[in-house]
């Protein structure tokens, strides 16, 4: 359908409970067209981590509201919300096994192909291979050690897996390199076309190719364009790009 991977933020306001002060997110508009790259980036404590939890519905909204397909996520069946919907967290979340039950995580009937298909996309085909035992390879505990860039690419394969609709990496490619980071960027244009993207990032170069990008701070979008427009434009894109 023509609302496939939409995502509508309407005046959306957040604060996490029993906190005081200031909401996280204020009065928060913005709307995401299915297919989309959309950048978000700001310092850190502007409230981009919590402003994409609340897609999924891994918090609840203050008041405002967000549509996914044009159906408010609170009229959504849970399960069914977030099979579309996949999440790169900051903090990867691998546990200890092999690499393909890590990658398998959440689509348990993904076959080798697919799987592999991912994990190239996600650059981590090229080092999975190299270990004597593959995708075999136990990780943790008695395993391999991953680094940190390594295990970012497992888990963003993980996500890619399940070719969801929306596909949101929250400062998952921090530990990668440049280069590599944009390799992983031109192979997902491919592989995910049709699939709406938001990129969490702290870093210009990690989304100054977006359809769009939304500057936030103090949980206000500040700068909202494409990287020429804020350039020009936002004083904080501004000051982001020297720091
Ligand atoms: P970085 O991840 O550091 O880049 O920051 P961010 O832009 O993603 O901000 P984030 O959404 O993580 O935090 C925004 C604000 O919410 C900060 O003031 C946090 O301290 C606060 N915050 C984040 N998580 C929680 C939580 O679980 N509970 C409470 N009470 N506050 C939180």
């Amino acid at each position: 359908s023509l609302s496939k991977g939409k995502i509508e933020f309407e005046n959306v306001s957040f604060s996490y409970k029993g906190a005081v002060g200031d909401p996280v997110i204020k009065n928060f508009s913005f709307t995401c067209l299915p297919g989309q790259t959309v950048g978000i980036i700001g310092s850190t404590g502007a409230g981009k981590s919590s402003l994409i939890q609340l897609i999924p519905r891994f918090y609840d909204v203050t008041s405002g509201a967000i549509r996914v397909n044009d159906i408010d996520v609170k009229d959504w069946d849970v399960k069914e919300l977030r099979e579309k919907i996949a999440v790169v967290p900051q903090k990867n979340i691998l546990f200890t096994g092999t690499v393909i039950e890590n990658i398998r995580w959440g689509k348990e009937d993904a076959t080798f192909e697919e799987i592999a298909d991912a994990s190239k996309v996600a650059e981590a085909h090229d080092f999975i291979s190299a270990f004597p035992e593959g995708y075999e390879t136990r990780l943790g505990q008695g395993g391999v050690n991953l680094s940190g860039g390594q295990k970012q690419r497992v888990s963003i394969a993980r996500a890619l897996v399940r070719k969801p609709e929306i596909l949101i990496l929250d400062d998952c490619t921090s530990a990668v390199d440049v280069a590599t980071e944009s390799r992983i960027k031109e192979s997902l244009k491919r592989y995910a076309e049709n699939t709406t993207c938001l990129l969490i990032a702290q870093r210009i170069s990690s989304v100054m190719d977006a359809d769009q990008i939304i500057v936030l701070e103090n949980g206000e979008m500040v700068g909202y364009g494409h990287h020429e427009e804020l350039l020009k434009s936002c004083k904080v894109y501004q000051e982001i790009l020297q720091s």
